[in-house]
């Protein structure tokens, strides 16, 4: 545990959860906006453990949206109607905006099925998504099963991969559309035209290289998309798939969230993947907030002239 000092005269602590995935920051206040220092220190536990709890915070959706935007602009959803009072504040709910507990047919109960699937958010875009932010505002009570949020840690899973596979993989791109959910879900509403010119399928490396880390590769892949993977048939591509979504939820590499009411979690989509922990959505509530920090680059692959160099090629 790391206790700090603020310079206001107030403390806080950092403690990790496990070996591989997340630390809980404890009597920090994040509705204030955060001194630069204390910043840093946040961004540099979050490089470090990719997924960082914040306890008993009391926010607003402004309150979210202002601590989420001192990490870098944020996203705005594809469809509008997911969206709360602000743009970038996305319900992630098997309740209404209006608070009304639905059915387990009703579409926004569909997506939440949907994030049970192995993913790393807004893969779909050019450039995907840095972080997400999630808020737990509803949350299931302590003797119910499920309903956490579970979280895989890619850089460890691609260190223990074995070699033949690491090879098998080096070249390989997947497709990534948002529009492909329905092929999972059929009942999802379709997208507007204009929603799906904005969102045109797009392919990003398998391995991804990391320039902030020593250019070290992880895993980069998702599941509650399109299956496809370029140059294999597509009962190839989902056979992979198949495979590395059993792979990657070998305990050795997860680490699953249990929901407490006013957790702040945030994690980094660019080195976890993370689902929904399925539960019974007919008996439980479940109320979370969710906002995106954009990502600032493509995805870089080992193909990349900076990786080949960093990997002595
Ligand atoms: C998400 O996939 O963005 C939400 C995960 C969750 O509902 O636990």
């Amino acid at each position: 545990m790391s206790l700090i000092e603020q310079s206001s005269g107030s403390s806080f602590t950092i403690s990790p959860v496990s070996d591989v995935i997340g630390a809980e920051v404890v009597g920090l206040d994040v509705s204030q906006s955060l001194d630069p220092e204390t910043l840093a220190i946040i961004r540099d536990a979050f490089q470090q453990h990719h997924m960082l709890c914040f306890r008993e915070q009391t926010l607003e959706d402004d309150d979210l949206v202002a601590f989420s935007s001192q990490f870098g602009p944020l996203e705005v959803y594809p469809e509008k109607g997911h969206t709360k009072d602000k743009i970038e504040v996305y319900h992630v709910a098997n309740v209404s905006l209006s608070g009304d507990h639905l059915p387990a047919e009703d579409p926004t109960v569909i997506y939440q099925r949907n994030n049970g699937r192995w993913h790393t958010d807004s893969s779909y875009r050019y450039e995907p998504s840095l972080a997400s932010i999630l808020y737990g505002i509803e949350v299931l009570p302590d003797e119910a099963e499920g309903g956490g949020t579970g979280f895989s840690n890619m850089l460890a899973a691609y260190a223990a991969l074995p070699d033949g596979m690491k090879a098998k993989l080096e070249p390989l791109h997947q497709v990534h559309s948002y529009a492909d959910i329905r092929r999972l879900e059929p009942s999802i509403p379709p997208m507007s035209e204009e929603e799906r010119d904005a969102f045109p399928p797009v392919t990003h490396p398998v391995l991804r290289v990391h320039p902030d880390r020593d250019y070290q590769r992880s895993l980069y892949f998702t599941s509650n998309t399109s299956l496809e993977i370029g140059g294999m048939t597509l009962e190839e591509g989902k056979a992979l798939h198949r495979w590395l979504v059993d792979y990657v939820g070998h305990p050795e590499f997860c680490y699953s969230h249990r929901w407490r009411k006013n957790d702040l979690v945030m994690w980094d989509n660019r080195v976890l993947l993370h689902r929904a922990i399925k539960y019974d959505f007919a008996r439980y509530r479940r109320v979370l907030r969710r906002t995106t920090i954009a990502g600032d680059a493509t995805v870089m692959g080992p193909f990349w002239p900076e990786a080949r160099a960093a990997a002595g090629a």
